[in-house]
């Protein structure tokens, strides 16, 4: 070989080589891309997954009247779901008031410490009412206490605790997990007999955190708008019900017999237009309330007055949301909270929080910040990634 063909030998075996690696560069890129797209496309909150499922039973079945039908039985009978008695009571908290929001509280009897950190926090009706100059009845709908040993005490207790702050609404069914249709019943009933002017009625769970002055501002402006047949929260359409029966959720085919439940919003938080508060109470009366899973029967009364729910991206559900300054700014709910009621109230409600991040600035860096909390892979239990361009 001369020496200018083992040049050109060498300079082949070097294209051949930059050929080579130029294509397993090309094939790990591609590889990459492909994960990306993978990890991104599950973590679309399999959200896309069950909107397919949903969208596409949905779409097979756009009528749910069969579910009335089916759970429609007598006044008579439907009455013995509600007619329990009040044992504390508020019959004149919304009187002759022009009250924007009535917001029940699902609490329980012993749950004391939680009641005391909503009143001084979220559910402070005198701040409410100092600075935002609107009225906020808050009320906390209970049950009897069910641990036989403790009953009297916790009672006699109650009774003290609705003597001071007067806000306690009280009936005599046992308050557990299984009588929360009662409770949703009681919240209805006391709506239609005790306050039915209010403009919005919100039901809520006592380990949440809503954010007051946000929530306010948005039912002013829906409020304006007069929108009718207005129900706001999470939704989850076309969920099936739990069979498995080891579940707190679990449902007997007996109890609901079919796949899906009519489109609802999960129980830690929504909120109703006093229109069709009223029209929901009047489904209930004639609806067999024995499915216990209370979310998701006020979905069944809703479908039975046609009404769907909208979707607010910051009503978290079950989720807890990310401690963020950019968060605090939009979030109407966040789920699971217990000790950090206070510091979280401080921090959402600090003025600063709403000027700092209101110019075009503040929101182009409150949306880069966001990104990272809410598009997370594998991270699915709280505001949904969109909400981080809103
Ligand atoms: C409701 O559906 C169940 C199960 O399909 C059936 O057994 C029952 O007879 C129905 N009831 C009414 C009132 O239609
Ligand atoms: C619901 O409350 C009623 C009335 O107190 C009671 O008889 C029933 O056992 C309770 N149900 C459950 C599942 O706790
Ligand atoms: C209500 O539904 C339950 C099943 O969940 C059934 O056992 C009961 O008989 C029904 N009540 C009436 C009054 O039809």
């Amino acid at each position: 070989m001369t020496a200018a063909q083992v040049l050109k030998r060498s300079r082949m075996f070097v294209n051949f080589h930059r050929l080579k690696t130029r294509q397993i560069q090309q094939l790990m890129m591609t590889c990459f891309a492909l994960s990306v797209v993978m990890v991104y496309w599950q973590s679309l909150d399999s959200d896309l997954v069950s909107h397919i499922k949903s969208y596409s039973l949905r779409h097979l079945l756009t009528n749910l009247d069969f579910i009335t039908a089916n759970l429609t039985i007598s006044r008579e009978e439907a009455q013995k779901f509600s007619n329990h008695r009040y044992l504390i009571n508020q019959e004149g908290k919304c009187a002759d008031k022009d009250v924007l929001l009535l917001l029940f509280v699902k609490s329980s009897p012993q749950n004391f410490e939680m009641r005391q950190a909503i009143r001084s926090t979220w559910g402070n009706e005198a701040y409410i009412e100092k600075t935002l100059g609107v009225t906020v009845k808050v009320v906390f709908a209970l049950g009897f206490p069910p641990q036989p040993l403790q009953r009297k005490k916790l009672q006699r207790e109650l009774f003290q605790e609705d003597q001071r702050y007067h806000d306690l609404i009280q009936q005599d069914f046992l308050d557990t997990f299984h009588n929360l249709t009662i409770k949703l019943l009681l919240q209805l009933g006391w709506t239609h007999a005790y306050c039915p002017h209010a403009r919005f009625f919100m039901s809520a769970d006592d380990d949440i955190f809503v954010h007051l002055p946000n929530l306010i501002h948005y039912l002013q402006e829906v409020d304006r708008a007069g929108v009718k047949d207005f129900w706001v929260g999470k939704v989850h359409q076309g969920s099936p019900p739990v069979r498995d029966k080891d579940s707190k959720y679990y449902v007997s085919e007996e109890m609901y017999p079919w796949l899906m439940y009519p489109d609802y919003t999960p129980g830690s938080g929504y909120v109703l237009s006093k229109d069709l508060v009223s029209k929901v109470y009047q489904a209930s009366l004639t609806l067999n309330a024995s499915l216990y899973i209370d979310d998701v029967f006020m979905g069944i009364c809703a479908n039975a007055v046609g009404v769907l729910p909208q979707e607010h991206v910051f009503f978290s559900g079950e989720g807890r949301a990310p401690y963020h300054r950019c968060i605090y700014r939009q979030m109407m709910t966040s789920h699971g909270h217990v000790k950090d009621f206070h510091e979280l109230w401080k921090q959402a409600t600090d003025p600063e929080v709403q000027k700092v991040y209101s110019g075009a600035f503040g929101r182009l860096y409150c949306t880069l910040a966001k990104i990272p909390l809410l598009c997370k892979p594998f991270f699915t239990n709280t505001y949904p990634c969109k909400a981080a361009f809103l």
